[in-house]
């Protein structure tokens, strides 16, 4: 009788254990299931950004569909990062007027207008999902929804292919790079970035090495870039004499290297540890937006930051500008987009512009630019921690 008491708790919390989900229920799940492999679920059955991931699955090769949904090691840090915005919880608060919210939602990033604060991270092999559209989709339909497009160092258009696209647009974009140490290289990169229009260079800097990807190595889909590459503030200083385009760090995840970046004089940081795609265990970026916000909230105005990771719903996008972060960057939910093209980005986009100003409105945030961290409750909700 004693033993059966004293194991009580333990039931309990075993019980309480809580199964990962890739994809909350939407109920897309009950009327598509029974779909072949191979159909696409139409898109005005999209309803939510998960069911992006839902139908990429069930349309792509499971080769090209790991490329995308794949992280580092044990994929703790992919599972962190879609997690991590349910261990705390909004304080709405009522009884204020949040009417004109909608109104709010354009922002600038580095001085370029935009229509919302959330853009498209840089990925590479677009043609994995879309072999005939590539990479256009999400130029386009970056275009059409009036955000920003980053586009990758390894992608399917050349840099210039880009550019003439966001030329016709009036579009801004930026172009990320991953540098090799030969500076004959690297300096072309910079400077067929700039040729080609783009306002801005991504330099990632979360890939010293390889990132360990089980889950794509089952499929030889192992990261586009490889090998040890040489990322130093000297680096950044030598790369900052030879352009004159802003430079922003990709893959800031300490509270210290936000400080070094401000003290190097970096253009602005990007919150990110790659989607879960490098290190397993390196933090979510609203874990490190939090570190920051605690220990050294001045970088938030000292420099543009922003954060990528995990973001898939408007009220993850809150959570991240109440710390100060100025705009949130997707990867996953873009490529899985991007197999419906220019009009499957166009409706995430849409969606999550909705999703962003609806949830904002029930939560009594009535100006998006001016969010207060009072807004969460930054107490962590075990349930999910
Ligand atoms: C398929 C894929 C390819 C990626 N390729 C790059 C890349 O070439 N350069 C880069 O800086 N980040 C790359 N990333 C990371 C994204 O820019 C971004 O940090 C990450 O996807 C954000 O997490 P999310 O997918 O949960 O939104 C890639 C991500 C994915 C999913």
């Amino acid at each position: 009788m004693r033993s059966t008491l004293l194991a009580l708790p333990f039931i309990g919390s075993a019980l309480a254990a809580r199964p990962f989900v890739n994809e909350p229920a939407t109920g897309i799940e009950e009327l598509f299931d029974s779909l072949p492999a191979g159909n696409l679920v139409p898109l005005n059955q999209i309803v939510a950004l998960h069911d992006f991931d839902y139908a990429a699955r069930k349309f792509l090769i499971p080769a090209n569909y790991t490329y995308y949904r794949n992280g580092a090691g044990g994929e703790w840090s992919y599972r962190n990062n879609l997690e991590v915005f349910q261990r705390y919880r909004l304080r709405p608060r009522v009884m204020l007027d949040v009417t004109g919210v909608e109104a709010t939602l354009p922002t600038t990033i580095l001085g370029y207008n935009f229509s919302a604060p959330f853009f498209i991270c840089p990925a590479s092999r677009a043609a994995n999902g879309n072999p005939t559209e590539v990479e256009r989709g999400l130029v386009e339909g970056a275009a059409a929804g009036g955000i920003l497009y980053n586009q990758a160092g390894y992608s399917d258009l050349s840099v210039e292919e880009v550019g003439e696209i966001a030329a016709k647009n009036n579009q801004t974009f930026f172009r990320q790079i991953y540098l090799t140490g030969n500076d004959t290289t690297d300096k072309t990169a910079f400077n067929r970035a700039k040729a080609a229009g783009a306002k801005a260079i991504i330099w990632t800097v979360d890939s010293a090495a390889d990132g360990v990807r089980h889950r794509a190595a089952r499929y030889s889909m192992g990261s586009a870039n490889g090998g040890f590459s040489l990322q130093t503030w000297g680096e950044y200083k030598k790369y900052k004499t030879w352009t004159d385009l802003p430079i922003v760090l990709k893959g800031i995840q300490t509270v210290e290297d936000a400080q070094e970046a401000v003290a190097n004089g970096a253009d602005a940081i990007w919150l990110s540890n790659h989607g879960g795609r490098q290190v397993d265990g390196s933090p979510s970026s609203l874990e490190v937006a939090l570190e920051i916000h605690q220990e050294a909230p001045e970088v938030f105005k000292q420099i543009e930051v922003y954060a990528d990771g995990g973001v898939r719903y408007g009220s993850d996008v809150l959570k991240l500008l109440a710390l100060g972060v100025r705009a949130v960057g997707l990867g996953r939910p873009f490529m899985y987009a991007n197999v419906y093209g220019t009009e499957g980005v166009k409706h995430l986009i849409k969606l999550l512009k909705n999703e962003i100003i609806n949830d904002a409105g029930n939560a009594g945030i009535a100006d998006l630019h001016n969010i207060s961290p009072r807004a969460i409750n930054w107490n962590v909700n075990h349930w999910y921690s």
